[in-house]
């Protein structure tokens, strides 16, 4: 196992995760944020369609059910980001960092900053969710910014027009402000579009703490952590534990372009470190 490779730039993919993190660069004002052109980026523009049309309550629940269960084989991370490495688009051999890298590049910056090991290895983690493009998963069902479905949309959430096309946008109770939920019910009765994150998050869950569930289950959920929306949903432990959240965002954003990690320096430490959180092998 542990031999992880690094040249296996997966562009695609990362164009969401570029995307996100132009809109959220810093210094730029919220307007700006707000102020990008559909042509400008047609892939985006398309991703978006997309996953605003499909990710219905139908749909999220029938996720939720198909891989909640755990039942997709006994794997190591390390396979797992192994097997994430594969992803390649043959078509852009050029300079964009691997997924392990990402990974890496989080940790190694959260790690640098002191913070908890669980927070180091979280940030080793949160994105092996993307696993779910191998399972054969579209895009639009894995990457992108997560909001809530079955009550109204925030126009906090990015190309909220598309939303009109979603079929859920036609049924009267899932638009009213908090629509199936209860005001301030809590988020873990909240069903969030389908992605990666909540995938990690049922993955992990057994074996680490609660401060890593937020950070991994609502590392995408850019309305609330980032725009302050969907406050009426949450409940007070909610409003608490994001501070994790907010913690952990600026890792996950600003960590690309530093130091390319020396894998054959940190790996000791991270198999150390997972093996002090994780049996060899976790259900997935
Ligand atoms: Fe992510
Ligand atoms: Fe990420």
């Amino acid at each position: 196992m542990q031999t992880l490779t690094e040249n296996a730039p997966m562009k695609e993919l990362d164009e969401w995760d570029d995307f996100v993190a132009t809109r959220y660069q810093q210094g730029k004002s919220e307007e700006e944020f707000r102020n990008y052109k559909p042509d400008a980026n047609p892939g985006v523009t398309e991703f978006y369609r997309l996953n605003h049309l499909n990710q219905t309550v139908d749909f999220v629940l029938q996720k939720k059910a198909q891989y909640g269960g755990l039942t997709k084989g006994l794997k190591s991370i390390w396979d797992q980001a192994e097997y994430l490495n594969t992803l390649v688009d043959d078509s852009d051999p050029d300079t964009d960092l691997t997924q392990i890298q990402h990974l890496f590049q989080t940790s190694e910056a959260i790690r640098k900053d002191g913070h908890p090991d669980w927070m180091v290895l979280t940030g080793f983690m949160h994105d092996l969710g993307k696993v779910l493009c191998l399972y054969g998963e579209p895009q639009w069902a894995v990457v992108g910014d997560t909001f809530p479905v079955g009550c109204a949309y925030s126009d906090q959430i990015v190309f909220p027009e598309f939303f009109a096309a979603n079929p859920d946008s036609k049924v009267p109770e899932y638009q009213t402000e908090c629509g199936i939920y209860e005001r301030n019910c809590g988020l873990d009765k909240v069903h969030l579009s389908w992605g990666h994150d909540e995938y990690i998050y049922m993955v992990t869950r057994k074996y680490l703490p609660e401060e890593s569930h937020y950070m991994l289950r609502y590392h995408s959920f850019y309305p609330a952590h980032r725009g302050g929306a969907y406050k009426h949903l949450m409940n007070k432990h909610d409003q608490e534990m994001f501070q994790w959240v907010h913690k952990f965002n600026p890792y996950d954003l600003y960590s690309k372009g530093l130091e390319k990690p020396n894998l054959k320096e940190i790996m000791p430490y991270y198999q150390d470190l997972a093996a002090k959180f994780f049996p060899d092998k976790i259900a997935w």
